[in-house]
Formats: structure tokens, sequence, C-alpha cells
């Protein structure tokens, strides 16, 4: 499903940054992975290339079959709308949209029938446990909520490969686990491949490999036990 082959990435400014730096990583279909590393060892930014919203510096990054270093911002824009569903660190919610309509708001995107959004919707905000936020603009959530939100969305339009930023971060243990059963749920019923950036031991637990990062490199990668 995705394979990295000597990825770097670098951010040139005042003083240039590399984040990554030299990755090779094979992740399989069906895959549920979890990634941890210290603030700033090159999560978010791995993440952002695997979804196909940045490009490297050097290297190749083949995602279903994609070489997704080597395509325009029109191709990879394609790419992530059907492939690829995407639960970011800072949610990303329209302010001015209701719930509901940020949750369809990919469904929309890609042409679907408006009865189908609506029953789509419906089932994923109950799955979050939002059914009754429904009507609520993003303001009015606290931020557990707000995030639920975020993972309703990326949750709607059933893609193959779902990629998730710190997805319980700001939910309490409870809600933490819930999102967490979620996720392994969807990841057993619909076989959807799952990367998971977390400073959570008890989230990583919950997948069925760990890679590590540091200083832009892979540290360790291994089963996880916990994974069922
Ligand atoms: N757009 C950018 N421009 C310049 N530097 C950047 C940019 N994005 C990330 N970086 C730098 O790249 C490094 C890796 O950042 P990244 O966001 O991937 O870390 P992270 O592991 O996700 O950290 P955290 O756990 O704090 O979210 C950091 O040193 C960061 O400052
Ligand atoms: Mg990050």
């Amino acid at each position: 499903m995705l394979q990295l082959h000597d990825v770097t990435k670098t951010f040139a400014g005042k003083s240039e940054v590399t984040a990554l730096a030299g990755i090779n990583l094979n992740i399989g279909a069906g895959e549920m992975v979890a990634i941890m590393g210290p603030s700033g060892s090159g999560k978010s930014t791995l993440l952002n290339l695997l979804g196909g919203l940045d490009v490297p510096t050097s290297g190749q990054i083949v995602v279903a079959g994609k070489n997704l270093a080597g395509e325009s911002e029109k191709e990879r824009s394609l790419f992530r709308r059907s492939q690829v569903s995407y639960i970011f660190q800072a949610y990303h919610l329209m302010p001015t949209l209701k719930v509901s309509q940020n949750v369809a708001l990919p469904l929309h995107l890609a042409g679907i029938p408006a009865g189908e959004i609506a029953r789509k919707v419906e089932r994923v905000l109950k799955e979050v446990g939002l059914e009754a936020r429904e009507n609520h603009l993003p303001d009015e959530l606290s931020g557990g909520e707000r995030q639920r939100v975020a993972i309703a969305r990326a949750l709607v339009t059933d893609a193959p490969l779902l990629l998730a930023d710190e997805p319980t971060g700001n939910l309490d243990t409870a809600r933490g686990e819930e999102i967490l059963n979620l996720l392994r749920t969807i990841h057993r019923e619909r076989g959807t491949t799952i990367v998971i950036v977390t400073h959570d031991h008890h989230a990583a637990s919950a997948c069925d490999r760990l890679i590590k990062l540091r200083d832009g490199r892979v540290e360790g990668d291994s089963a996880v036990g916990g994974g069922k």
C-alpha cells in the first residue's frame, strides 16, 4: 500500500531544517500502524507526504501504486480525494458550517447524491457520539467534540487509507478509548489501512505495528502485541 525509498524532506528558510533524513518504509494494505517519536521528529511531515499533501525533497513515495513524488498538485489532489482520509492535528473544520455540513463536505466534493450523504452523515455522527450536535457550529463545541467531528469527516468517505495525526490527543481516557475502538472496527470491517501518529502509548498499543521516529529517521519498527 505504501512504499518509501530514501525519502528526505528539508524546509528552506532562515536556517534550513531537515525534517526527514532518509526514510525507508513499507506498509502493507490493511495494516494498522502507530508512529511515535519526540516533538519535531518528523511525524506530521511524514504523514503529510503519505497523504500527498506535500512532496519529498528527494526519494520516492508510492501509495496505492502511484508515485506521489512525481505527480503534479492537481494529480495529488485527485489522488487524495479518492484514496485518503485525513484527521489533522489541528482539525481544520470550516467555522461557518454546521457539524453535519462539515462532515458532509468530502461527499459533496465527490458529487454523492444528497440522500446518500444524509444517510452516511447520520450514521457516522452516531458512531462518534455527536448526533445531538449536528446543527451546531464548531465554535460551539469543546475541543474533544471538534476532534470527533474531524474523525467523523474522515470516516464518512470510506477511503482505503486513513491517516490520523494525534486522533485522541484532546480526548479524555474514555472518549479516547471509544475512538480507538471505532478505528479498530473500521480497520477490521473495511480493511482500511490506518496510520496513526500519537504520543499516547495506549493508542499505540491498539495498533499492530509501532514505528519510532527520531531526528527524521526510523529508530525502531516492531510488531505490537496489543492489536486484536
Ligand atoms: N513548513 C515548515 N517550515 C519549516 N520547518 C518546518 C515546517 N514544518 C515542519 N518543520 C520542521 O520540521 C521538523 C519536523 O516537524 P513535524 O511537524 O513533522 O514534527 P512532529 O514530529 O509532528 O512534532 P509534534 O509532535 O510536535 O507534532 C520540526 O523541526 C519543524 O520545526
Ligand atoms: Mg506533529
